[in-house]
């Protein structure tokens, strides 16, 4: 017992993940087993969001990238839309009202261009307002796909050549990942996939190339501290060879 007890301490000092990204699934099937609209899900979604960025916060956690909205999930109902991007709206209005008292350092992954002006024009000024915070970095996903954003990095190149500025024959890894929305972060350490499904539906394709994974059935307004330093302890287990040998 007492062994048992000294094991659990020691995972639980250990240093968080210095990035940890979660894909927020489930939220629909949530609401449907209270028979309620999907988008009473979304909105008890986007308070587990909150309690486990505060959480990341209080335990380390240098970069939280979180999977709000999918280059696919336009093809959902315009109310279900439109009540997503109110509550990403809500959700920017409340952090600009916090924002010097939690020191978040906010950024967006995903092509802005298609949401609406005054979406956009609000992501700008948190992103400018939160530029200089040191605390936890979260990196909202909204109309991201990994496809769409590894597309967007391969006509910058191209681009950039056609104008003599860059040799195809000098692209390297590095220069490669400084064209991706996450230029400059560290790629992920641990991704988190609540809600039972085991895919990874275009998420940071090329970043989670030596990322560990850890999927459970909890659906995402379910999910909160406890689930998440369950996730870390695991991740903690994992043994991370990059192809190498330990
Ligand atoms: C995740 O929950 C939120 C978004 C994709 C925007 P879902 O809405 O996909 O929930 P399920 O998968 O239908 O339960
Ligand atoms: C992934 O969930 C996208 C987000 C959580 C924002 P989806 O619900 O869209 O993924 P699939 O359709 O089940 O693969
Ligand atoms: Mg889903």
């Amino acid at each position: 017992m007492p062994l048992f007890h000294k094991k659990k301490r020691a995972a639980a000092q250990a240093p968080a993940p210095a990035h940890i990204a979660i894909i927020m699934d489930g939220n629909g099937r949530w609401a449907k087993k209270r028979g309620m609209p999907r988008t009473a899900g979304h909105a008890a979604g986007a308070e587990t969001f909150r309690t486990v960025a505060n959480h990341c916060k209080d335990i380390g956690v240098q970069y939280l990238t979180v999977y709000a909205f999918s280059t696919e999930n336009w093809k959902r109902s315009p109310d279900e839309v439109e009540g997503i991007m109110g509550l990403l709206e809500r959700y920017l209005h409340e952090a600009l009202e916090r924002m010097t008292r939690d020191r978040v350092k906010i950024e967006f992954f995903g092509d802005l261009s298609r949401l609406s002006p005054e979406l956009q024009a609000l992501c700008s000024r948190v992103r400018e307002l939160s530029r200089s915070f040191e605390s936890v970095q979260v990196n909202l996903c909204i109309n991201y796909g990994g496809r769409d954003e590894i597309l967007h990095a391969a006509k910058t190149f191209a681009a950039r050549c056609a104008a003599g500025e860059a040799r195809p024959e000098a692209l390297d890894e590095e220069t490669f990942s400084g064209l991706l929305y996450s230029a400059g972060i560290p790629d992920p350490d641990l991704i988190i996939r609540p809600s039972g499904e085991q895919r990874i539906s275009n998420f940071l394709l090329w970043q989670a190339a030596y990322a560990e994974f850890y999927f459970t059935d909890v659906l995402w307004p379910d999910f909160g501290p406890a689930e998440l330093d369950r996730a870390i302890a695991a991740f903690h287990g994992r043994s991370r060879r990059f192809g190498g040998v330990v």
